[in-house]
């Protein structure tokens, strides 16, 4: 896929790494947030995964500077109007999804390739609220973006086949592994994963252990990177309620089922890493429960 430019929507936890994991790959970037304060707050979590990657030896400092050169902000949709590839990675609502790429749809050029990050929500019913269905794909990836390879390319009912074909080369640019899903709740991994994930909140809320022990087992007994309990806090607990709430709506499975403990937290406003507090503390807060 010939580089060309990329914008992304929401410069949260997953669209800085999009944004950064698209600079480095060789594309412009335009990285749209809703105010200044928030774009600042996105690029310097974008700035501070480049210094890492350098850090780590991943990425050389002058391919870093290069990629920042590619990428900028703005908080002005008109300035994504002529990328070639638009992805979405705001709240995880489907009405909210749907308003901006209602919005979108009058602004960006024709051709372009509509995508959602979307964990859980219906790329069909995202399609639907634009006039190019037949170029509008999921675009899954995975948190955090720069280090998992894996990408899920969702195909709407009314997706076209040169859509995935182009979003299929996009993400091999990228450096991605893609897997091609169905429009179904969940697509894929998240499908599996999330009753995995709510089942260790619900035996962390009815004392089954603590939550160290919960993610120990995990990580000692199963060889996973992360604890359930820490991949919660590192996913984002409101997004893990979204999520929830989707799924169980469309299946209506208790598998998919909000832990009340789960709803409380977010209300609370412990919302895992990204607000300093979920299950465990991050910067000295006090833990949850
Ligand atoms: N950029 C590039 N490379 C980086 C980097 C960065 N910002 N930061 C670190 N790295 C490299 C390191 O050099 C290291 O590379 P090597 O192994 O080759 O040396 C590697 O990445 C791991 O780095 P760390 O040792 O610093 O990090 P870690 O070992 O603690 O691993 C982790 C961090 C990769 C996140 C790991 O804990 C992990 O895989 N956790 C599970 C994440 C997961 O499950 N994600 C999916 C969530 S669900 C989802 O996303 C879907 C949804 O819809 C909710
Ligand atoms: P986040 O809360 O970290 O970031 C969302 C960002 O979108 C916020 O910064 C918010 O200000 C911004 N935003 C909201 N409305 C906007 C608009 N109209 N225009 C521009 N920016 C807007 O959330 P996140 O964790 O990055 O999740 C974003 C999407 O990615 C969700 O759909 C989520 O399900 C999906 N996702 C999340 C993960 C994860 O592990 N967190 C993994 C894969 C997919």
């Amino acid at each position: 896929m010939p580089p060309g430019t990329v914008g992304v929507i929401g410069c949260g936890l997953m669209g800085a790494g999009i944004a950064q994991v698209a600079a480095t790959a060789g594309f412009d970037v335009v990285v749209r947030e809703v105010d200044d304060a928030l774009l600042k707050k996105g690029l310097g979590a974008l700035d501070a995964s480049l210094a890492r990657a350098v850090e780590k030896g991943k990425l050389a400092a002058d391919a870093r500077d290069q990629a920042r050169r590619r990428l900028r902000g703005t908080t002005a949709l008109a300035d994504l109007a002529g990328c070639d590839v638009v992805v979405e990675a705001i709240v995880e609502n489907l009405e909210a999804k749907r308003a901006l790429f209602r919005e979108l749809d009058r602004i960006v050029k024709p051709g372009a390739l509509l995508a959602s990050n979307t964990s859980s929500l219906s790329v069909t019913e995202m399609a639907a609220a634009t006039s190019r269905p037949e170029r509008f794909v999921g675009l899954h990836f995975f948190n955090p973006v720069p280090l998992m390879p894996l990408v899920e390319i969702v195909r709407g009912l009314r997706t076209g086949e040169p859509a995935v074909v182009e979003a299929r080369a996009f993400a091999a640019a990228l450096g991605k592994k893609a897997i091609v899903a169905p429009d179904a709740p969940g697509f894929i991994v998240n499908r599996l994963l999330i009753p995995y994930l709510l089942e260790a909140i619900r035996a962390f809320e009815a004392g089954l252990a603590s939550r160290e022990d919960i993610d120990e087992g995990m990580r000692l007994g199963c060889g996973h990177p992360m604890g359930p309990l820490t991949l919660l806090d590192f996913v984002g607990l409101d997004t893990t309620l979204w999520i929830a709430e989707i799924m169980f709506r469309e299946f209506g499975d208790p598998r998919f089922a909000a832990p009340p403990l789960l709803r409380r937290m977010v209300a609370a406003g412990h919302l895992g890493k990204k607000s300093g507090r979920g299950f465990y503390e991050y910067g000295g807060q006090k833990e949850s429960r």
